[in-house]
């Protein structure tokens, strides 16, 4: 596999605006929680974490702290900025249904980027992978931004000033088939360099949307033992997002 054609324009030409769009800070809390969940499977204390699909490396920021980091992203654009954003961590680029790095973590970390699983197929190859890299003992942690369940359609807006770059950006999520194993999120970003220069990027990304029980099934399937946890934020409804769990056997 191993093709970015597929990749939003965010992730390609775009993927050095990501710092202007997404910034570090705006993911701490969030940092925190999947730290304290993954604490809460593992043993004995995790030491390495492979994240997949880790983007710019926005929680790894905060994870890095903790964790000795090996961070996968498809995007070499990507991959560039979460250099210079964790030069201690290792970067490895490879696709999440099928990289291969030989060795085994204490826990392994997929957040965001899980989305861009769209089939069950696809999510499947990405779990496995989580198990094949998660040594006995270890936990992996999956985080999709929403469930079958609790999906909802919505409109966000947000974005950064950074040197003489500004982005805002709107982000319209909905689901045109509630039947398949996808929803949309169209989004439109409004890139200013300098106080002239100003374009309109409209830029769709499909995602994958799968069942609560799907997930655990999923999971279970390849050998975790699989829990799902309410996802803990002061910006998110209680209730209104799941995270994923899994502990691997230390017989396994
Ligand atoms: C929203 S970004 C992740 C941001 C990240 N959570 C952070 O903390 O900065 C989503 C990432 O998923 C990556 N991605 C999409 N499909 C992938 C795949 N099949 N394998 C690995 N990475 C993938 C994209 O290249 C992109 O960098």
């Amino acid at each position: 596999m191993n093709t970015t054609d597929t990749l939003p324009a965010l992730y390609q030409e775009l993927a050095d605006w990501w710092p202007v769009l997404s910034s570090p800070e705006d993911y701490a809390e969030e940092a925190r929680f999947y730290r304290h969940a993954l604490l809460s499977a593992c043993t004995p204390t995790p030491r390495t974490l492979l994240e997949l699909g880790s983007g710019g490396g926005n929680n790894a920021s905060h994870l890095k702290k903790h964790f000795e980091m090996t961070l996968v992203d498809l995007s070499p654009g990507m991959l560039r900025v979460s250099r210079e954003l964790n030069p201690e961590c290792d970067h490895v680029q490879g696709d999440m249904r099928t990289v291969r790095l030989g060795r085994q973590f204490d826990a392994v970390f997929i957040q965001d980027a899980i989305v861009y699983m769209l089939s069950t197929a696809d999510l499947a190859r990405a779990i496995e992978t989580a198990w094949v890299h998660c040594r006995p003992g270890g936990a992996a942690l999956f985080a999709p931004d929403h469930t079958r369940e609790t999906f909802k359609a919505s409109t966000t807006h947000g974005g950064h000033d950074r040197g003489t770059r500004s982005l805002r950006y709107l982000e319209w999520t909905w689901d045109p088939d509630v039947t398949d194993t996808t929803y949309i999120s169209d989004m439109v970003y409004v890139l200013r360099e300098g106080a002239h220069h100003v374009r309109c990027v409209l830029d769709r990304h499909t995602c994958g949307l799968f069942g609560h029980n799907d997930w655990l099934q999923m999971m279970a399937r390849v050998g975790f033992e699989a829990r799902s946890l309410p996802f803990a934020h002061t910006e998110i409804e209680p209730g209104s997002a799941h995270v994923f769990l899994g502990h691997k056997p230390d017989r396994s």
